[in-house]
């Protein structure tokens, strides 16, 4: 099949790159060049930046047909409908990269199905919807046949490990023993898949008729709770897991907002999917166990020489102090 990626060199794109051209489909990238890419050869290339519109269009109006377009970079309703006007009418099928975070928070079951609400309280997880009801429509218009993915957190070689204070001496805090936050009380669930699982699922939809119309939570299993993600980060280190120190989400939200990464939300509600759909059609597998998939993802950083220092990463230290000074004066208090 000729397949075009709209991406294609980022985390997981890199797998559903590797694994098409591994199953001998011709593959083509679109993208603007600056990603480096950490795979082989065998890849045609289209540099361009699909947000500049008009040459986005026009580039892929010279183009020969494709069986398949992935969209792996479309953020906001504009960038769907310039998707739409490239593709309308000559494509064998459209697949989206959409996102978890269209459902609603707080759910109302669980697991999370794909046809649960998608009342997002985030910017990014309400244009994705509104992305997803564009194609959608254009789906049923007969403009093409489309696909929707809904990845959770997505891991792997090529990028960093999640943790509430940034990615960047987060892997050093657990080298050094330095405490960990956690925010809430360590036990809310948290669902990580490594990319290649992901990915697989993704090429398993290309020409796919049972994946024609259809949408799919590709998120990872079993689920684990937060500490135990980090205690399965410091196995992968082959290191004991640093002191976990829990403070409340909304207490953080309150003293340090603007250190907090990505959102405050991530960390406060339950990631609990039901892929099982994905299972049925697609043969979505959840292949890489957790610490094996963050023991590859560490080894690539640290091949690279990307840990940073985190000897100067003084605002958690700050405001561990500064929580454990509050709890022995509400002891204090309540006890006086
Ligand atoms: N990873 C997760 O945890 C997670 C979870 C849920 C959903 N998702 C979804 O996964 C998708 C991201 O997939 P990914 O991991 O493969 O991508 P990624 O790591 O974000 O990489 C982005 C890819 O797109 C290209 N690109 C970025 N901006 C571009 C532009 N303006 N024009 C053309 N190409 C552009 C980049 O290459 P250049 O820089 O060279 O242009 C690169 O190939 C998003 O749709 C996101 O919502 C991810």
């Amino acid at each position: 099949m000729r397949v075009l990626i709209i991406g294609g060199t980022g985390i997981i794109s890199t797998a559903i790159s590797c694994s098409l051209l591994e199953r001998g489909d011709e593959l083509v990238l679109y993208n603007r060049g600056k990603t480096e890419q950490l795979f082989q050869a065998g890849a045609g290339q289209i540099t361009g930046d699909r947000r500049n519109f008009g040459q986005f269009e026009s580039q892929m109006s010279g183009e020969k047909p494709f069986d398949c377009v992935i969209d792996m970079v479309c953020y906001h309703p504009d960038e769907a409908r310039s998707l739409i006007r490239a593709f309308k009418g000559r494509v064998g099928q459209l697949i989206f990269c959409s996102t978890v975070e269209v459902y609603t928070k707080p759910a109302v079951r669980f697991p999370i199905r794909e046809e649960d609400g998608r009342e997002s309280i985030c910017e990014y997880g309400q244009n994705k919807a509104i992305c997803e009801d564009l194609l959608m429509e254009a789906h049923w218009e007969d403009y093409f046949p489309v696909t929707i993915f809904r990845p959770a957190y997505t891991y792997g070689e090529g990028g960093d490990l999640i943790y509430v204070f940034g990615k960047a001496t987060y892997l050093q805090r657990v080298l050094r023993g330095q405490p960990l936050i956690v925010p809430g009380d360590g036990n809310c669930l948290w669902a990580a898949c490594h990319r290649d699982d992901v990915g697989q699922a993704f090429v398993n939809a290309v020409g796919n008729q049972k994946a024609f119309g259809r949408t799919y939570n590709v998120t990872g299993m079993p689920w684990m709770t937060w500490d135990a993600y980090h205690q399965g980060v410091a196995e992968a280190m082959e290191v004991p897991c640093p002191p976990i120190v829990h403070i409340p989400t909304d207490l953080l939200v309150k003293a340090a907002l603007s250190h907090i990464w990505p959102r405050p939300d991530v960390y406060d509600f339950p990631y609990v999917f039901d892929s099982s759909a994905a299972a049925a059609d697609l043969d979505f597998r959840c292949t890489i166990p957790w610490v094996e998939g963050a023991r590859r993802t560490i080894d690539w950083v640290r091949e690279r020489g990307r840990i940073e220092s985190s000897v100067d990463d003084s605002i958690q230290d700050r405001l561990i102090r500064a929580w454990e000074c509050m709890g022995d004066e509400m002891v204090h208090q309540f006890q006086s």
